[in-house]
């Protein structure tokens, strides 16, 4: 066999092995032995590189080149369907249904709904050719390359299957719970924000620009919609049983039932059994089961007659109130917590929930020593829907009270018009807000100080090392090192980062200052039109609103911001340390205003620079930058394989589109 014939060899045999494992769960080969193939078909593969195949078992593990996303027109439109929540409006469906059929009988197809992310597939001869995330339902973003990753979709078919040459299947995909609780773990190490659900942490994975990434996350998938000219079987069931075969996994909840009775007890069933599942659902799919009969259905604007989800009820438990504290955040927002007795809820011990303000709290009218009904629905932080009225005594305990002042500081808290939450304004004096300040300033995305975490930041401030970020900069290694080897390495590479981070560019350094609403895009407009800080500090009001993304809260609070004397003195101590108050030479002289007033979309895949260069370009020379073609948009940068959707209506529209060398050319 020459080396090429075993390339191909192989790959079938690991997409075979890839199969038993991940869709039949009975692997027939160890992992190392598995391991010890795939490594055979990468060395290989690397010696001939004229037989690369975007579908070969080693694309599995992705790669950490960045990548844009296309959007692509779905064949046939993405439909959603109605929901219902009881039984009733369950049989209404199902009366509907036979009204609609004229009295013929028909079969009904139960599934699970799986609570993720829909995503549509297409397959020619046998290969996965394009996978594109549902989108606005008529167009979505190609995302291919990161689906590929995912072990439990074929890439291959495998031969001999009776599976049409062009069809397509669509599914959800999903992150698996352990998958989920462990990259919280780890997000919750590095102190990067949790994800609130699984729902949202695939979504996020998905949208990845890195295929590696998307490989690390473990992502899973059950297909539920076979589409196509030519399919298996009039039935949905059916084909679906036929795409099982072919190696796609499909869940072996689905059923197919004829009576009310029948779909009333899947559903019964499921309810309590889809807390043993190992992913997300959040109800189950009715469909009618005959394609012909879904056709003479039909469909309203948005979702089709022949199908309808039936949402859970969220579980709910009863417990009861001990206590109200309050978290003083780094804004010096004041959240109120019910804590409460341990009760288990959806798999986890729950003690405390989030009231999140002072109206959420009035409106549940608690008192201490209530039963309350708590909920953990689609997300992970628990909260109470109610008072559980079955338990309302004549003589309840204490009404729970918003507090008046700072549990922190003792300063009476106030509250700025328009917004929900009560503020300590004691800025400078409240020991969370300047420690959340300092956490803030020292965060990956301000000025990345990252050997200091809150509990170091804790330290130093109980120690009276640190009253502000500035602080941070005049602090010496035998303060921070004590005794042994390691706190003297440690201590080292703390002073270290912090004199690194006299490095980073001025937007950063603008960010990290903590000014409120001033996040990382606003402080890269202020810094891009004012180019230091002493300009900023002088602006005023009318000159802050002018710039089209700043509303009236972000300027007064800039506003605001430098008029505190506090303020004014710290810009001065950072300063004399060193920290970049201005944009750098470089970055101005790449500016200039070629691009002033023009809205221009980006689309394609580039050659010179990547599509965040071509961004980031338009928006140093004083362009902006947005996503869908409007009558507004002045023209279009288009790389290779733009849209044909975008194209179509760029012509209706008559709006210029201009190559990327055209445009480099321009910017000069
Ligand atoms: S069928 C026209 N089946 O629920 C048929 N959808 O609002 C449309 N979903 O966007 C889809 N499990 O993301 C179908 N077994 C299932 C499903 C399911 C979850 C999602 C899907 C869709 C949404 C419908």
């Amino acid at each position: 066999m020459t080396e090429q014939d075993r390339i191909l060899q192989l790959r079938e045999a690991l997409h075979r092995h890839n199969y038993n494992y991940y869709i039949l769960n009975t692997p027939t080969i160890s992992d190392r032995e598995f391991d010890e193939l795939l490594r055979e078909l990468s060395d290989l593969e690397a010696r001939y590189p004229e037989m690369a195949d975007p579908n070969s078992p080693t694309q599995r593990v992705g790669s950490d080149l960045s990548q844009d996303f296309e959007t692509f027109a779905h064949v046939r439109p993405m439909l959603s369907l109605s929901n219902t929540y009881n039984k009733a409006e369950v049989a209404e469906f199902y009366h509907r249904v036979s009204e609609g059929l004229a009295g013929e009988s028909f079969e009904i197809c139960c599934e699970l709904k799986f609570d993720g992310l829909s995503i549509a597939l297409h397959y020619e001869d046998g290969r996965l050719m394009r996978a594109v995330t549902r989108g606005d339902g008529v167009q979505g973003d190609d995302v291919t390359a990161n689906v590929r990753t995912i072990r439990s979709i074929p890439l291959q078919l495998a031969p001999g299957g009776n599976w049409p040459r062009s069809f397509e299947i669509r599914g959800e995909i999903l992150m698996p719970w352990t998958s989920f609780e462990a990259l919280n773990r780890e997000r919750e190490a590095r102190e990067e924000p949790l994800f609130a659900n699984p729902r949202n942490a695939a979504s996020g994975t998905l949208k990845s620009k890195q295929t590696a990434v998307v490989a690390e996350r473990r992502l899973d998938a059950y297909l539920y919609y076979l589409l196509g000219d030519e399919l298996p079987a009039d039935g949905h069931y059916e084909n679906l049983e036929t795409a099982r075969t072919w190696g796609f996994k499909v869940s072996d909840a689905m059923c197919k039932v004829k009576t009310l009775d029948e779909i009333y007890a899947f559903i019964d069933r499921w309810d309590t059994e889809r807390k043993n599942l190992p992913v997300a659902t959040d109800g189950i799919v009715l469909k009618v089961n005959s394609m012909r009969q879904q056709r003479t259905l039909g469909m309203t604007a948005k979702s089709p007659r022949w199908a309808i989800a039936y949402k859970f009820q969220a579980e709910q438990q009863s417990t009861v109130l001990r206590e109200v504290t309050y978290q003083v955040g780094r804004t010096g927002a004041v959240t109120p917590v019910a804590n409460m007795d341990p009760v288990q809820l959806s798999g986890t011990v729950v003690r405390r929930a989030t009231l999140h303000n002072a109206d959420f709290m009035a409106a549940l009218d608690l008192h201490v020593g209530d039963h309350v009904l708590v909920e953990k629905g689609g997300e992970i932080i628990p909260k109470i829907v109610a008072v559980d009225e079955a338990f309302i005594t004549a003589e309840r305990g204490q009404k729970v009270e918003f507090i008046r002042r700072c549990p922190e500081c003792g300063a009476e808290l106030v509250r700025y018009e328009g917004e929900a939450a009560w503020y300590c304004p004691n800025e400078s004096g409240c020991p969370p807000q300047i420690k959340g300040r300092i956490e803030h300033f020292v965060s990956r995305r301000a000025m990345n100080i990252d050997t200091l975490g809150p509990e170091t930041i804790d330290d130093f401030y109980a120690r009276g090392l640190i009253r502000d970020y500035a602080d941070l900069y005049d602090l010496t290694v035998d303060q921070l090192s004590g005794f042994g080897d390691t706190r003297i390495r440690s201590a080292r590479k703390t002073i270290q980062a912090i004199e690194d981070s006299k490095q980073v560019p001025f937007e950063r350094v603008l960010f990290a200052l903590g000014i409120r609403f001033v996040g990382e895009t606003v402080a890269k407009t202020l810094a891009r039109r004012f180019r230091s800080i002493d300009a900023l500090a002088r602006a005023s009001l009318d000159e802050l609103l002018q710039i089209n993304t700043i509303g009236q809260a972000i300027a007064e609070s800039v506003i605001r911001w430098f008029q505190d004397a506090d303020n004014a003195f710290l810009v001065e101590r950072l300063r004399a340390r060193g920290v970049q108050l201005q944009l750098s030479e470089q970055v101005l002289a790449e500016q200039s205003d070629r691009l002033a007033g023009k809205t221009i979309v980006i689309s394609g895949v580039f050659a010179h620079h990547s599509r965040d260069e071509y961004k980031a370009l338009i928006e140093q020379h004083g362009g902006k930058n947005t996503g869908s073609i409007s009558a507004k948009t002045s023209f279009i940068l288009a790389g290779e394989n733009m849209g044909p959707a975008k194209l179509e209506k760029a012509q209706k529209l008559g709006i210029p589109v201009m190559s990327e060398d055209e445009f480099l050319a321009l910017i000069g």
